[in-house]
């Protein structure tokens, strides 16, 4: 089959295109056709062997243990193992396979039936494939870390990123008031997911105005965790996403000392594979209420191209992969 490979941590440069062998199917996994992948924070993570921590966690010290790279995708099920008992063959299915050891920037996976559920049918395979993630991060952040309540002020820094522009429709589901930060050319499109203000990072900050928010999650760091605590209620939450090493290290390890036993909470999110929120993601979608924002699909021979622009740091939504028309 057809697969990006990478042999050693770098830029984008070090993917190739190459023919490998198709995954093996044992009994207790499915092996999907993939027909569309995303790009996210992880894959440009496992692609430079960056940040160096990283690399201690099993991923590989010196060169990639997994030579394919890729974890979102969406595809049809080909066949199944054994003992697989939610999937048969011709399913369409989408999911999260990081960590699985079959990359899904590559013609075929085989993974564990609980990284897959049913792809909407009101949704394509490009749309599909760009939920997994994004939308768990925003998911259990806003609701395992938030606790988010219908009616509450919650503001999105970042919100027109993969991470924000899931959180600010899976916000307005919880029935929030969702502010959306993000820069001029994005406040139309923050709009139209249905945020309900929109403040421009680059002529406002928003944590000096005065506003305070009972939720904020912020898909990178952006700010001191000083200036977000200023901006809660005073019995908000703040929730981190991601940023800088330095911006991850302060919220974890002072995040904690600077919450108030009885007031605002400086919390952090982690994404976890979960089948039970991907059947939550798949319920939402199916019922409009999220919608997955693309910037741009790519086919699978310039994925390292791909790569190159989702490292600018400025992709509207997510980068799209498509593996098989
Ligand atoms: N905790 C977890 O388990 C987990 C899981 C997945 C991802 N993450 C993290 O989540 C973070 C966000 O990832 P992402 O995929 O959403 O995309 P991203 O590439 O970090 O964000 C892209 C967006 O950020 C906006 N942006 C850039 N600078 C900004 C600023 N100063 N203020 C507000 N917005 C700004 C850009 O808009 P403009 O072009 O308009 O500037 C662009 O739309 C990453 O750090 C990633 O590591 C964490």
């Amino acid at each position: 089959m057809k697969a990006i490979v990478y042999i050693k941590y770098g830029p984008p440069d070090v993917l190739h295109l190459d023919e490998v062998n198709k995954p093996i199917l044992d009994e207790e996994k499915v092996l999907v056709k993939v027909h569309a992948a995303s790009i996210h924070a992880a894959d440009w993570h496992m692609l430079t062997g960056d940040p160096f921590a990283m690399r201690l966690m099993g991923v590989g010290l010196f060169k990639p243990k997994d030579t394919i790279l890729g974890a979102d995708m969406a595809g049809y099920v080909e066949e199944v193992g054994r003992k697989v008992k939610q999937f048969q063959p011709g399913d369409a299915v989408f999911g999260d396979v990081f960590g699985l050891g079959s990359g899904s920037l590559a013609e075929y996976v085989s993974v564990p039936e609980s990284a897959l559920a049913l792809k909407p049918s009101n949704i394509s395979f490009e749309e599909a494939a760009a939920v997994p993630a994004a939308a768990l991060t925003a998911l259990q952040g806003l609701r395992n870390q938030g606790h988010i309540q219908p009616g509450q002020k919650v503001l999105i820094n970042g919100a027109s990123g993969g991470v924000g522009t899931f959180a600010v429709q899976i916000a307005k589901a919880f029935g929030a008031e969702v502010t959306a930060v993000c820069s001029t050319r994005n406040l139309e499109m923050a709009r139209s997911i249905g945020a309900d203000h929109v403040i421009d990072y680059t002529k406002e900050d928003f944590t000096q105005n005065g506003c305070q928010y009972d939720l904020i999650l912020a898909a990178n760091g952006y700010h001191p965790l000083s200036a977000y605590k200023h901006a809660l209620t005073p019995q908000g939450t703040y929730v981190f996403s991601g940023g800088s090493p330095a911006q991850i290290f302060q919220s974890l390890f002072l995040g904690p000392l600077m919450s108030q036993s009885h007031g605002r909470k400086m919390k952090s999110v982690m994404k976890r594979a979960s089948h039970d929120d991907l059947l939550v993601l798949a319920s939402l979608l199916e019922d409009g209420k999220i919608k997955p924002v693309i910037d741009t699909c790519y086919p699978l021979s310039r994925t390292a191209e791909a790569f190159r622009y989702f490292g600018k740091g400025h992709a509207r939504g997510k980068v799209v992969i498509t593996v098989a028309k």
